[in-house]
């Protein structure tokens, strides 16, 4: 496949099959941010469910950086993954203090923010700020593997699983060389922007059963969440949520865990959230 070809049968596609969700219609780096960062790890309709209401509790920067735990969990019930929740707001605390509010557009500067991986910083500063830099993520991946790098035929010899290293400088290649100068009338200009949704879409609908990044040196094989220990630590929070003050004593813990058969003993739960700042100790009690 060359890249011009590649080029051409994205754009294609994306003409007629493009997404629309509500952060794409926006250039505000606050409101992209917090949809990348509620999509690293959710799925687009559970999130497309959320995202309004969170930007309406929170619908800026300083008003995030200021927010009650308490209160940020709330919102973000039904997301899961609530640390991602606690580093965004430590993210926006930063920018309201030593950026004076106003965002890095390096994706090296975006990196060093807490909870923020080159996917999320590349997005932020191409979305955003139109920056020139390809990213990938599980979805732009698996287009590039798709084209790129099939599988070896040769019988016997197993494929060399492909670095992102290799993807990206094939990524970068295909971004700098799209139609974005020469005549408007004839050719319409592609932004970074438009490039990487086309990707994002092509990836997560037309290559939906495909199970090709198998063949990346990054795969990791999703975990279930059923009976899982993410699954009883997000049980224990739910439970603190509705308590009284937020707050439950460690007995009235245990009981919630047996009742739910937990395999999990109540400490380790107790050790993993408060090591990841969801919950305080405060004496015999937990809370938020
Ligand atoms: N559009 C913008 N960011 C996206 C993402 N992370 N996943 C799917 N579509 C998107």
């Amino acid at each position: 496949m060359t890249i011009p070809k590649f080029q051409k049968l994205i754009l294609n596609w994306s003409m007629e099959n493009r997404r629309d969700m509500p952060w794409r219609n926006t250039h505000d780096p606050y409101k992209i941010l917090v949809s990348e960062v509620m999509l690293q790890q959710t799925q687009v309709a559970r999130v497309l469910l959320k995202y309004k209401e969170f930007l309406k509790e929170f619908p800026t920067l300083q008003s995030l950086a200021r927010a009650s735990d308490k209160k940020l969990l709330f919102v973000w019930a039904g997301l899961g993954y609530w640390k991602r929740a606690l580093s965004l707001k430590k993210t926006a605390q930063i920018i309201a203090r030593n950026y004076q509010g106003k965002f890095p557009k390096e994706p090296t500067l975006l990196t060093k923010l807490p909870g923020i991986g080159p996917y999320t910083a590349g997005a932020v500063a191409c979305f955003a700020f139109g920056h020139q830099e390809a990213f990938l993520d599980t979805n732009i991946r698996r287009v590039y593997l798709y084209f790129f790098f099939p599988p070896s035929t040769s019988s016997g010899q197993t494929s060399k699983k492909v670095s992102d290293k290799e993807i990206l400088a094939i990524a970068q290649k295909a971004l700098i060389s799209l139609p974005n100068h020469g005549t408007v009338l004839i050719q319409p200009i592609i932004t970074p922007r438009e490039w990487h949704y086309a990707l994002l879409d092509y990836g997560a609908v037309a290559l939906k059963d495909k199970r090709i990044n198998k063949q990346s040196q990054h795969y990791k094989k999703q975990s279930k969440f059923t009976n899982s220990f993410r699954s009883f630590r997000a049980q224990v929070l739910h439970f603190l949520l509705q308590e009284p003050k937020q707050t439950a004593t460690i007995n009235k813990i245990e009981k919630l865990l047996t009742k739910v058969k937990s395999p999990y003993k109540s400490k380790e739960i107790l050790l993993a959230l408060t090591k990841d700042g969801l919950v305080k100790k405060k004496g015999t009690s937990y809370s938020i």
